[in-house]
């Protein structure tokens, strides 16, 4: 008994060490942290400072250019290309400090996109139970071109930002440009017509899976945002992949039955181009945009849910 107990007291004794050790460490780390803190808030202030300046310097000599002697304006000249290159240092100095903003314009896109998706809706029932002219359709179309397009560049920024959007994810934007604009030069005629109908259906479809994936997504990101500013997060990060996958559950028979609409598309626009009639090229090319979307999008997030479910599995083993 008084072996056992000397045995407990000198392992007591070595944790008691241990966590002094750890205690001075973690000091140091929280000093530390305050310095890089500090270091980046004053980095980011500086850079802030001086292009706000250079910008302002660069106004002012574009002014006086005309105005001076030659000597002047290559002096001019030469600051303005040192200007240039003081621009690219600062991006890349900004690539090694905190993003500003990174939540508000992800907050930004997605609210970007469900308005959007408001006003595509709108037109899309419109285009299919009240206006039939050509000149609305195309209207519409030019629209889908448009949002599309904004939404590529939105997903690039989002990316220099941090986020973690897929590269398909990407390229499908890339892919529906193409296949609006497409759309868009396809000249009215009987094929046209066959088709019409069935791609605004999907289009509105499309649209309210879109409010869907709006909440489920901005869902996710308000309740990572918390999740970054909380303490207890054992609790909560529990919380956070409950409530995503109930919201994936939910989501996907939707997203699914999408994907197989695209395949449908698909065929019976390969259906048309085999037509005696069928003489527009963009009848082909719309079958194979369709067909590659489907691919796309439905392999994807097969392998996005089957990335989750062996994450769940790997967290649920080291519990
Ligand atoms: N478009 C834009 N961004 C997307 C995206 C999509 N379709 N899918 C995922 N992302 C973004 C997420 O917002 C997240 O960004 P963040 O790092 O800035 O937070 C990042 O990519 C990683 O997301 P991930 O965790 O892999 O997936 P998720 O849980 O957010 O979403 C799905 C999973 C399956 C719901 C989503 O990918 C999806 O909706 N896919 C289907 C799209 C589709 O097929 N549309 C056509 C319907 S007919």
């Amino acid at each position: 008994m008084l072996l056992q107990s000397e045995r407990y007291q000198r392992e007591w004794r070595e944790l008691e060490e241990e966590f002094q050790q750890l205690q001075e460490t973690h000091k140091v780390y929280r000093q530390k942290l305050e310095e890089l803190n500090n270091l980046q808030a004053a980095c980011s202030s500086s850079i802030r400072k001086q292009k706000r300046k250079l910008k302002d310097l660069k106004y002012s000599l574009q002014r006086c250019k005309h105005k001076s002697s030659p000597e002047e304006s290559d002096l001019i000249q030469q600051i303005n290309t040192q200007i240039k290159d003081r621009q690219n240092i600062f991006f890349d100095m900004e690539a090694y400090l905190p993003k500003r903003n990174g939540f508000a314009y992800k907050d930004e896109y997605e609210k970007f996109k469900l308005y959007l998706t408001i006003i595509l809706l709108l037109g899309a029932v419109a285009c299919r139970f009240i206006l039939h002219y050509r000149v609305t359709d195309e209207v519409f179309n030019f629209l889908l071109v448009w949002y599309y397009c904004t939404l590529t560049i939105r997903e690039s920024i989002l990316i220099n930002n941090g986020s973690r959007i897929k590269g398909w994810w990407v390229s499908h934007h890339y892919v529906s440009t193409f296949l609006s604009g497409v759309m868009l030069t396809w000249p009215d005629g009987l094929m046209y017509q066959m088709f019409r109908n069935q791609f605004l259906a999907f289009s509105i479809f499309q649209s309210c899976v879109q409010f869907l994936q709006y909440y489920y997504q901005s869902g996710c990101l308000y309740r990572l945002c918390a999740l970054g500013k909380r303490n207890h997060l054992d609790l909560t990060v529990e919380g956070f992949q409950s409530w995503m996958w109930r919201g994936l559950t939910f989501l996907l028979p939707f997203l699914f039955f999408g994907h197989f609409w695209q395949l449908y598309n698909a065929i019976t626009l390969f259906e048309l181009s085999r037509h005696t009639e069928c003489k527009e090229w963009q009848v082909f090319v719309l079958a194979l945009t369709f067909l590659l979307l489907f691919l796309g999008n439905f392999l994807t997030t097969l392998k996005v849910v089957h990335t989750k479910l062996q994450k769940n599995k790997d967290e649920m083993k080291k519990l």
